[in-house]
C-alpha cells in the first residue's frame, strides 16, 4: 500500500472512519490533519461500535501510531474523554502510540460560546454548525492569537494569552450577544489543570511521519468532513472552517505534497448532509425518509437527522478534480436495497441550460434542478457479499456507472457497517 489520504467526497459522514480503520491494518502511522471534534467517525467491529471525534480511526489496530496533526483544532476535554473511553475498552492509548502536535490549536470555552452565540444571532442564515467552537478557534489561529498545544508547558503564557483573548471576546459575548462573559483566571486554571495529562502526548508529528517514511512504513492521512464543506472549495458560506481537500493533508501534518501518493475519496452510494446549505439532490419525500431510516442517518456528533438524497455525480466529479482522486470507496450500497429504481444526478439545469459542473457563484447551487439518470434497483440482501461477483447485476451496474461518470475506479465497496462487510476490488 502507498501513503494514502482518505477524504470525504461529499458533505461528510461518508464512512471515512470505517475505511480508515480498514486500511490501518496495513499502515504504521495514521494522522488526522484538519477539523476537530465536529467530526464523528464510526467504526464497527463485531457489533462493538466506537465513535471517534479526535483520535485517528486507526487506534483499534495494535501496532499503529496515531497522531493529531498541526492542522487539527483540539478540545482538550474531548481528547481526554476519548482517551478514557478507549482505555476503558482496553485499547492502548498511551503516549507511546498516540500523539498531539505541539502546533495544534486548542479549542477553549470562549470558542464554544462564540460559536453558539453567532449561530443564535444569525437571522435566517444559520449554518447549523456543530457548536463545538471549530470556526472561532480557526479564526484565532488566523488572527495569530490562538493557544497551541505546545503552550501547555508554559503556564504564564497560557494565562497571558487567555487574558488577552478575553479582553476582546468578553465584549462580544456580553455586549453584542448577551451571553455570559468568562473569567480569564477560571478559564486558565481549568485548562492548566488538564495540562499534566495532556503534555505527555505532545510530540513532533512531522518527525514521526518522516521516520515512518524512512523505514518504508505506510502513512495514512485521515480527513474529516467532506470536500464540499471545504472553506475554499465547498458550498460557501455553508462550510466548515478548514480545508478538507486532500492537499491539506500535507500542510496539516507537516509533509511535502509528494508524500501523498494515493488519494481515496469516500462516497456514500447516495448523498447526505447535516446542517444548512444547498443540496440539489435532496429528497424531502418518502424515499428520503427511507434512506434516513435504512441508513441510520443521524449525526454521530450531534445526533441531528441527516438530510438525504440521491447520489450526485456532479458533486463527485468536482471532488475528483479538486483532489486528484486515485480511487473511490463506495459505501452504504446495502442501504439502497429494495428501492424500485435508483437515480443518479448526472448534470444540473439552470435557466434552461445544462451544466455538468458545480457553479462557483454563491447562491446558485440552491437554484439548479438535478438531471437524473434512472437505473434498476435490486432486492437482494447484499450485506453478506464479500466479492464483487457476488453482487446482483443491478448493484454492479450502479458501481460501473459511478466509475463512468467520475472517471475513477471504485476500488472499495462497503455493504455494511462492520469492518468485515467490505469488498476490495
Ligand atoms: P464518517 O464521518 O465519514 O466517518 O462517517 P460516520 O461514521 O459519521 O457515518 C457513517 C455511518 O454509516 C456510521 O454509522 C457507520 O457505522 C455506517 N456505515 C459505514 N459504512 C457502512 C455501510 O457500508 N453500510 C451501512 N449500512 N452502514 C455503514
Ligand atoms: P465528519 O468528519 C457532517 C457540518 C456542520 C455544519 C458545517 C459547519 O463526521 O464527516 P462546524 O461545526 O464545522 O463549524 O459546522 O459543517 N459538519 C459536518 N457534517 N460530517 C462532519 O464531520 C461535519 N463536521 C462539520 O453540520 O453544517
Ligand atoms: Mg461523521
Amino acid at each position: 500500500m502507498a501513503n494514502t489520504v482518505i477524504i470525504g467526497a461529499q458533505w461528510g459522514d461518508e464512512g471515512k472512519g470505517k475505511i480508515v480503520d480498514m486500511l490501518s491494518a496495513q499502515s504504521r502511522v495514521i494522522v488526522r490533519f484538519q477539523g476537530g471534534n465536529n467530526a464523528g467517525h464510526t467504526i464497527r467491529v463485531q457489533d462493538r461500535e466506537t465513535i471517534l471525534h479526535l483520535i485517528p480511526s486507526g487506534i483499534l489496530h495494535e501496532g499503529t501510531v496515531c497522531l493529531v496533526g498541526n492542522g487539527v483544532v483540539l478540545d482538550p476535554h474531548v481528547f481526554l474523554e476519548e482517551v478514557d473511553n478507549l482505555s476503558a475498552k482496553n485499547i492502548d492509548v498511551s503516549p507511546a502510540r498516540l500523539g498531539i502536535s505541539k502546533k495544534a490549536h486548542l479549542i477553549l470555552p470562549y470558542h464554544k460560546s462564540l460559536d453558539k452565540a453567532r449561530e443564535a444571532k444569525r437571522a435566517g442564515q444559520k449554518i447549523g454548525t456543530t457548536g463545538r467552537g471549530i470556526g472561532p478557534c480557526y479564526e484565532d489561529k488566523a488572527a495569530r492569537v490562538g493557544l497551541r498545544a505546545g503552550d501547555l508547558t508554559r503556564p504564564d503564557l497560557v494565562r497571558a494569552k487567555i487574558t488577552h483573548a478575553l479582553l476582546e471576546k468578553n465584549v462580544l459575548l456580553r455586549d453584542l450577544y448577551k451571553f455570559e462573559p468568562l473569567d480569564p483566571a477560571a478559564v486558565s486554571e481549568e485548562l492548566l489543570a488538564l495540562a499534566p495529562r495532556l503534555t505527555p502526548y505532545l510530540t513532533d508529528v512531522e518527525e514521526h511521519i518522516a521516520q515512518a517514511r524512512r523505514n518504508g512504513d505506510n502513512v495514512l492521512f485521515e480527513g474529516a468532513q467532506g470536500v464540499h464543506l471545504d472553506i475554499d472549495h465547498g458550498t460557501y458560506p455553508f462550510v466548515t472552517s478548514s480545508n478538507t481537500v486532500a492537499g491539506n493533508a500535507a500542510a496539516g501534518s507537516g509533509v511535502g505534497p509528494g508524500a501523498l501518493e494515493r488519494v481515496v475519496g469516500i462516497a456514500k452510494a447516495y448523498t447526505t448532509r447535516v446542517g444548512a446549505g444547498p443540496f440539489p439532490t435532496e429528497l424531502l419525500d418518502d424515499t428520503g425518509s427511507y434512506l434516513r431510516t435504512q441508513g441510520h442517518e443521524f449525526g454521530a456528533t450531534t445526533g441531528r437527522p441527516r438530510r438525504c438524497g440521491w447520489l450526485d455525480a456532479v458533486v463527485l466529479r468536482e471532488s475528483v478534480r479538486l483532489n486528484n482522486l486515485t480511487d473511490l470507496a463506495l459505501t452504504k450500497l446495502d442501504v439502497l436495497q429494495n428501492l424500485p429504481a435508483l437515480h443518479i444526478c448526472v448534470a444540473y439545469e439552470y435557466e434552461g441550460q445544462r451544466f455538468s459542473h458545480m457553479p462557483q457563484e454563491e447562491g446558485l447551487l440552491e437554484k439548479v434542478t438535478p438531471i437524473y439518470e434512472e437505473m434498476p434497483g435490486f432486492e437482494e440482501d447484499i450485506s453478506q457479499c464479500s466479492t464483487h461477483d457476488a453482487l446482483p447485476g443491478a448493484a454492479r451496474a450502479y458501481i460501473s456507472r459511478v466509475e463512468e461518470l467520475t472517471g475513477v475506479r471504485v476500488s472499495i465497496v462497503s455493504v455494511g457497517a462492520d469492518r468485515q462487510q467490505t469488498i476490495v476490488r
